[in-house]
């Protein structure tokens, strides 16, 4: 990594990116590989928003590298509920651990967060923002299943909303790939996103629909509609459910067809896919662990200055 906390995809050379999952690829084939390296550590996990995946993963990836999680626990349970800023509350845990993870819904809370303390900071979701080690895993998931090299990948759903996407999209410029971008016109990508995208020399065609451009995708990369950023639900309403693939809609797509959701799904991809040799998108989930254990050993060596 560039620097010491991971707050965008936009801190990601593709030597980084290629280094992190060479690691997580070893771990992946040798469950012993890194066990218990980081024994002693402390990874604080601070959720303001909903989390299975990104949270328990990194749980996970942490007691496999033998370090210790606390837990900030819920937003209502916590002293945040009394009025504490964020800026207070990271000034704290940084005494209490050696990494914060931190998911928040307002976009640039990772940012500031790092600035107020000296602990590596991994930005595990801010608002619409970024989500870089979720792009890690996507990565990962893509790398392993086709290589990072000649791809043409789809990228349909939520474009506006979509942190997993901001930060894919912002990754897969440093990589040989064509992207397509699928939603309805109200969810188009961000103007500054498309902006980085430009300025990046990065190959990118939009669409309102999915079946002209499908036979051609290596990888089609669903995201769910984030009902829980629009500032008004008839907005939601007017795109939810337009967006869905089912088994059939695949029978037009390449036989090596990746089909990936970074998840939670509500019914943009049918259960009817998850028979088909396309779905990766539990598979991708499960990545979270090997990937989050190569980056969190990188962060933590880095952040205890045994730079490799
Ligand atoms: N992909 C992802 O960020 O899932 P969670 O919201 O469950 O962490």
């Amino acid at each position: 990594m560039r620097q010491d906390h991971l707050i965008s995809a936009t801190q990601l050379s593709r030597e980084d990116v290629e280094a992190t999952l060479d690691r997580a690829r070893e771990v992946a084939a040798d469950p012993g590989a890194l066990r218990d390296s980081h024994d002693g550590a402390v990874l604080a996990l601070c959720f303001f928003e909903p989390s299975t995946r990104t949270k328990m993963s990194f749980e996970s990836a942490a007691k496999r590298l033998g370090a210790e999680t606390i837990d900030m626990g819920s937003v209502e349970s916590s002293s945040v509920k009394k009025g504490e800023s964020l800026a207070d509350t990271v000034r704290v845990i940084e005494g209490y651990a050696d990494a914060i993870v931190l998911r928040h819904p307002s976009e640039g809370a990772a940012t500031l967060a790092s600035e107020f303390v000296d602990v590596p900071v991994i930005n595990a979701g801010d608002g619409a923002g970024q989500h870089p080690s979720q792009t890690l895993l996507d990565l990962h998931t893509i790398r392993e299943n086709h290589g990072l090299d000649d791809l043409t990948v789809g990228i349909m759903g939520d474009l506006k909303y979509g942190r997993t996407v901001h930060s894919l999209a912002t990754a897969l410029t440093e990589f040989d790939a064509r992207q397509h971008f699928i939603s309805p016109e109200s969810l188009k990508l961000p103007r500054s996103v498309r902006f980085d995208l430009h300025e990046a020399g990065a190959q990118v065609r939009e669409h309102t629909e999915l079946e002209a451009v499908l036979p051609e995708l290596d990888v089609l990369y669903v995201t769910r509609i984030q009902r829980e950023r629009f500032p008004d639900e008839n907005e939601y309403r007017k795109v939810a459910g337009q967006y869905r693939i089912d088994a059939e809609t695949l029978e037009a797509a390449d036989d090596d067809l990746t089909v990936m959701h970074p998840l939670p799904r509500v019914d943009e991809i049918a259960p009817d896919v998850d028979e088909t040799d396309h779905a990766r998108y539990f598979e991708q989930a499960h990545n979270g662990v090997p990937v989050r254990m190569a980056l969190l050993d990188e962060l933590l060596l880095r952040a205890g200055g045994d730079e490799e």
